[in-house]
């Protein structure tokens, strides 16, 4: 899968998601990222990327003409996702559907944002990490392209099942436990396993965690049940 970023930040690419399990991937050529320079398409000798917004108001705004030349430099844009605070939530199913892209080109926005006609234009899906707000898009499409590539075939081992993590089955994921099987904590509490988990039983521990999945659920995120 190919990500092509469209930011003002270039060098924070790969960043983090140069290291460990996606970081292999991409060694592997599982992955790839290009991530280019608005500044490197503006025209006049400042190199200017904004301006005063037209209204008023506090804040600069991204140049249309600026992003429209950078995104054009790429050959095949693929899917347009514009990183922002307005957009449709970042969720498992939405990450699923973008791992089957082959190439996606995320627009990072800084300043107060970017010139609404040229997401029009190339019609730029928004797309949101949260209900509040970063300074820019960067860190966002970190998130996302994370969620993302490790959901490509090959990216995670047979150690870990996506179909059983946290939503991808609607719910929570249960607790988890290792050795020792008994523990003391610094607070000299001693601390066991659910018996259920020792006990060898695996028809009983799948229940068990799935009624611990559930009562998680029902707790924090009973929103997550409404939706099912
Ligand atoms: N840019 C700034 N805040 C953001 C957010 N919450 N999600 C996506 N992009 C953003």
């Amino acid at each position: 899968m190919k990500f092509q970023l469209l930011t003002l930040f270039p060098e924070l690419f790969p960043g983090p998601l140069g290291h460990s399990i996606t970081g292999r991937a991409l060694t592997n050529g599982l992955w790839s990222v290009d991530a280019i320079n608005i500044r490197d398409f503006a025209t006049d000798k400042h190199k200017t990327v904004d301006d005063v917004p037209f209204g008023g108001g506090a804040g600069m705004v991204m140049k249309p003409d600026v992003i429209e030349r950078a995104l054009l430099s790429f050959p095949a844009q693929g899917r347009k996702i514009y990183m922002s605070p307005r957009g449709t939530p970042l969720t498992q199913n939405l990450v699923k559907e973008l791992s089957k892209e082959e190439t996606l080109t995320i627009l990072c926005g800084r300043y107060e944002g970017v010139d609404q006609r040229v997401l029009d234009a190339y019609d730029f899906e928004e797309i949101s990490i949260g209900d509040y707000v970063l300074t820019g898009g960067e860190m966002a499409a970190h998130i996302l392209m994370d969620a993302t590539v490790r959901l490509l075939p090959g990216v995670l081992g047979n150690e870990t099942t996506p179909d059983e993590e946290s939503f991808s089955n609607g719910l929570l994921e249960y607790p988890h436990y290792t050795r020792p099987a008994q523990w003391v904590d610094a607070f000299g509490a001693e601390r066991s396993v659910p018996d259920i988990l020792t006990s060898g039983h695996h028809g009983k521990v799948a229940e068990w965690r799935h009624q611990q999945s559930l009562d998680l659920t029902k707790a924090r995120r009973p929103d997550l049940l409404d939706k099912k």
